[in-house]
């Protein structure tokens, strides 16, 4: 009886210890290394798959799909159990879907969300992220709280604010809505925002500063009363360019608000200088460990709904958004 009762609990010890995931092999694809966010969001998704004793690689798409295409075949060539898919273009995610249907993988997109369309035509393929309207409408508040508690930020006193938006990369959903959401809001609020300039400086730091930098010398600081950059890295090549001129430096007389998104910790940083107002935090610990979480499910064939994240319309998990400042200094 002893022995029954000793064998059984071995075995139910051993089955705690084995971990569900254990073998699991993720082939993950980044759209380029080279981007602070995306970093944050790999390191995530390395934590959670470690965790779950599966193995995670990713790949580099240094930004050029036909690399990320070919990587998508070499993963599923090297019998990948599962895809993790940041797609270089967006639009473009069709012969992804194509390649892991033929060969039954589940895919998991990332942070660039195709088309419901293009998501429709396999059913194990889904979509992790946040939702960009949200980014754009908290990045608007920041601005708009700013303005309305800060008379002088009215710099020519017209009571409209007159701004720059910095945008990344052109037909990236975060790009589109975080560019036009913020102007909402800032509407919302009651304030008439007017675009002084705008361009696209590809989520870069050393691009929106350059360009920056023009506007700078064309417009004069005295005449921006605020950047809005859909990232932080391009929020932070803004201030390098303003501290050129001697703003952004702790001078109250000599200041842009600027905003950005991600909540990178360069950005907490110039934050905590006074150099940058705010930003909108975008949660790669929560969307990593969600995708890592959904794949390892798909994978093993558990159920996606009890991974912890909830499962929207049979295909999306959102992780939300969340405004981070620091209050007066
Ligand atoms: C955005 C992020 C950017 C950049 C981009 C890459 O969500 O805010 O900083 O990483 O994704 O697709
Ligand atoms: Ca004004």
């Amino acid at each position: 009886m002893r022995k029954v009762f000793m064998t059984a609990l071995i075995f139910v010890l051993l089955l705690v210890s084995c971990s569900y995931a254990e073998e699991i092999k993720i082939g993950s694809c980044i759209y380029r290394f080279n981007d602070a966010f995306m970093l944050r969001f790999r390191n995530a998704m390395t934590t959670e798959a470690e965790k779950e004793g599966a193995t995670i690689t990713h790949a580099d798409g240094q930004d050029d799909q036909p690399t990320q295409d070919a990587q998508v075949d070499e993963f599923i060539q090297a019998g990948v159990k599962v895809l993790i898919v940041n797609p270089v273009n967006r639009m473009d995610a069709q012969p992804i879907i194509d390649k892991a249907k033929a060969a039954n993988i589940p895919v998991v997109f990332i942070n660039r969300e195709p088309s419901i369309e293009i998501l429709n035509t396999y059913d194990k393929a889904y979509y992790v992220g946040a939702k960009a309207e949200e980014s754009g409408q908290l990045s608007g508040e920041l601005i708009a709280e700013y303005f309305k508690s800060h008379p002088e930020a009215d710099k020519n006193h017209d009571g409209k604010l007159q701004f720059i938006m910095l945008k990344g990369q052109n037909g990236h959903q975060d790009m589109i809505l975080r560019s036009r959401y913020s102007v909402e809001a800032i509407r919302a609020a009651g304030i008439e925002p007017v675009e002084v300039a705008s361009a696209i400086a590809n989520w870069d730091k050393l691009e929106a500063m350059k360009i920056m930098n023009g506007f700078v010398m064309s417009i004069g600081p005295e005449n921006i009363e605020a950047v809005i950059a859909n990232n932080d890295e391009m929020a932070l090549g803004a201030i390098e360019a303003l501290k050129i001129v001697d703003y952004n430096k702790g001078d109250k007389d000599a200041y842009v608000p600027v905003v950005g998104v991600d909540a990178n910790a360069s950005a907490l940083d110039a934050m905590d200088k006074g150099e940058m107002l705010g930003t909108v935090l975008n949660d790669a610990d929560n969307q990593g460990t969600a995708a890592v979480k959904l794949a390892l499910a798909l994978a093993s064939g558990k159920d996606i709904n009890s991974i912890g994240y909830e499962i929207t319309d049979g295909k999306y998990i959102w992780v939300p958004y969340q405004k981070v400042t620091r209050g007066e200094k």
